[in-house]
């Protein structure tokens, strides 16, 4: 059962910082410790800003959950871009297609419960997570 819900556009830089605040806002509103928020909006922005410099647009939807364990995030990034070839490859440290340092995703799995990503050429990637309150 949702508690909470947020879904938004992510067109522009701004879009991102006002959706990193909102989901920010969101954790703390169900009491998150601050080491599961910063774990949750830093993989956040990097999915987004992933979106940014790869697709152009996409958008970006979040819901607390409760389970047996007990609350947490669920977080989808979603867009109709180019897509990714190999998202195995993408995965691994080091991988850029744009000599930044490709770090993005491995880091973002790290962080997570759950991480998955799926991508089609032509089609477009989704990212998604999870994150208990712990
Ligand atoms: N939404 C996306 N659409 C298309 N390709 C993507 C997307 N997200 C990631 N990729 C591809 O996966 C690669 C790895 O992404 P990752 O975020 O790990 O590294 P990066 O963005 O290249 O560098 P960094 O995030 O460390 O600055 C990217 O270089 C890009 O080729
Ligand atoms: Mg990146």
């Amino acid at each position: 059962m949702p508690i909470t819900r947020k879904r938004q556009i992510i067109k522009s830089e701004t879009d991102i910082i006002v959706a990193l605040s909102k989901l920010r806002t969101m954790l703390e509103g169900v009491g998150f410790g601050e080491l599961q928020i910063s774990s949750s909006v830093t993989a956040a922005s990097e999915l987004l800003r992933n979106i940014e410099k790869y697709a152009g647009s996409g958008w970006v939807q979040f819901d607390v959950m409760t389970d047996s364990r007990g609350p947490y995030l669920e977080f989808t990034a979603t867009d109709h871009g180019p897509g990714i070839a190999d998202p195995e490859q993408a995965m691994a440290d080091h991988f850029s297609s744009s000599g930044t340092l490709g770090l993005g995703l491995p880091g973002v799995k790290r962080m997570v419960d759950d991480f998955t990503l799926s991508s089609d050429i032509g089609v477009g990637t989704t990212a998604s997570f999870k994150l208990w309150k712990g």
